[in-house]
């Protein structure tokens, strides 16, 4: 758990949730949109599913609006994976993104959890309690394997 003195005070509206049944997934694709977070526009449908399917989600509203998510997969026995970290760009550098981080892997009961940065963002997932892993690997989409990318 993210301790209060680490949250900016002044978002004494903001909720964090695990519930996605009031999620407007128009909502939501445009907050990737906006954050950014990939260069293509993620198909609403497509982002429900996929945050359905995960074994832990948190959801962050100021005054009803939606301003930051995270997703996490997990066997539930062993490893767990973090996705789809997001938060707008007027509500970035506040305590949210770490406090999404915090809540989600208090809901991962396994001890082995990992995921991949946006080339730039390793910084915020150190401050987080991550470190680099000098084994990972990985089979990427033709976009992440370009040479540009970034991923590799
Ligand atoms: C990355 C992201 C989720 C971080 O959320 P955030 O709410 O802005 O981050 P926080 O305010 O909780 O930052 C927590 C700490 O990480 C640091 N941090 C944040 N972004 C950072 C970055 N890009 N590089 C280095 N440090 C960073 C903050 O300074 C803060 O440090 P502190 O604890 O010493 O004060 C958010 O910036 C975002 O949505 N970015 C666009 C989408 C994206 O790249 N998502 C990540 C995909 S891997």
């Amino acid at each position: 758990m993210i301790a209060n003195s680490e949250f900016d005070m002044s978002l004494s509206n903001i909720i964090f949730s695990s519930c996605l049944q009031a999620v407007d997934w128009e909502e939501a694709s445009l907050l990737f949109e906006r954050a950014p977070l990939g260069k293509q526009k993620r198909d609403p449908e497509k982002l429900q599913r996929a945050f359905e399917a995960s074994y832990a989600v948190i959801v962050v509203r100021d005054s009803g609006k939606l301003v930051g998510m995270g997703r996490a997969l997990c066997d539930g026995e062993y490893q767990a994976a973090i996705y789809d970290m997001a938060v707008l760009p007027e509500y970035q550098g506040k305590g949210i993104g770490k406090n999404i981080i915090g809540r989600l892997c208090e809901k991962l009961p396994v001890e082995n959890i990992i995921l991949y940065s946006v080339p730039g963002r390793e910084g915020f997932y150190i401050k987080c309690g991550f470190r680099k892993m000098r084994t990972a690997m990985a089979r990427l989409n033709p976009f992440m394997s370009g040479q540009d990318s970034g991923y590799l």
